[in-house]
């Protein structure tokens, strides 16, 4: 469905490649937002068809959100080919290993640690200057319910979906000044590449444990991140929002 709600917004998209990336990167354009899309994989089919239809609105560009010279690539092109980034939407991330943490190795929680947290932390610190000097900006931040409630196992993940919760109330709070709303979305068990790495237990739990007793689509996770990306948000900032069918209530 096409609108203008995002119509001066020029957005980065992280992990866009597939899943809630890639649906977000297209409801922005269909929101009217110009959208670099950026992941380390190749675009899924959604994202790739939309590419062919909006040409000069959504650019993709290979980048990993741990490297801070790809950062400095992303915005270069973002800045050249569509305009200044108002908009940083931090969505890539990994599940890990899912080992309970006293099988988990250093190197193992390290790398979740760089993808989740570190990730995120490179691409607010690559966004911000320009924000500022706009005196205006939004940043949503991809955490995960895992990140908010107790879950057995998956040591590294929740650990790090817990610190992008936080990373994201430091930066809400400290840039919030700025004019610059940086809020934080956690979504419950969504269809995605990631999810369907669970074990089977794991993916039985998960629907034990939604009140809405399915999982969503990753087009149902979407519309909460354009809404914080709007003006319509105005007035948010710091902000956790719960997309997980109830989970975090139980
Ligand atoms: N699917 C779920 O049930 C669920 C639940 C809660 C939170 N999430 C979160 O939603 C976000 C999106 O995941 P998804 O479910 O759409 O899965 P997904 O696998 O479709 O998307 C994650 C994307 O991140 C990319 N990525 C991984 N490492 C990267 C790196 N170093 N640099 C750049 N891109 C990288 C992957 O290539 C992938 O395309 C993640 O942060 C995830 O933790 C997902």
């Amino acid at each position: 469905m096409s609108n203008d709600r995002l119509k001066d917004k020029i957005a980065i998209v992280t992990g866009a490649a597939t899943g809630i990336g890639a649906a977000t990167a297209c409801q922005f354009v269909d929101a009217g937002a110009r959208v670099l899309a950026t992941d380390i994989k190749d675009p899924g089919q959604e994202l790739a068809s939309k590419l062919d239809a909006h040409p000069g609105q959504l650019l993709f560009q290979h980048s990993d959100v741990c490297s801070e010279s790809d950062w400095v690539a992303a915005l270069k092109t973002c800045t050249q080919s569509l305009g200044v980034p108002n908009v940083l939407v931090n969505n890539a991330g990994m599940l890990g290993s899912g080992r309970p943490l006293h099988e988990e190795t250093p190197g193992g929680m390290l790398r979740v640690f760089e993808v989740n947290v570190l990730g995120m932390m490179l691409g607010m610190r690559t966004v911000i200057p320009g924000m500022i000097a706009a005196g205006r900006g939004a940043i949503v931040n991809v955490s995960s319910v895992w990140g908010h409630s107790g879950v057995a196992n998956n040591a590294a993940y929740q650990t790090t979906k817990g610190a992008a919760i936080m990373l994201s109330k430091n930066a809400g709070v400290t840039y919030a000044p700025h004019g610059i709303r940086v809020n934080c979305v956690l979504p419950g068990y969504v269809d995605t590449p990631m999810s369907r790495n669970v074990t089977e237990a794991e993916a039985k739990q998960l629907l034990a444990f939604t009140p809405l007793g399915r999982c969503a689509q990753p087009e149902e996770l979407a519309p909460a991140i354009v809404f914080l990306a709007s003006d319509e948000a105005s007035f948010t900032a710091a902000g956790t929002f719960m997309v997980d069918g109830g989970m975090a209530a139980l």
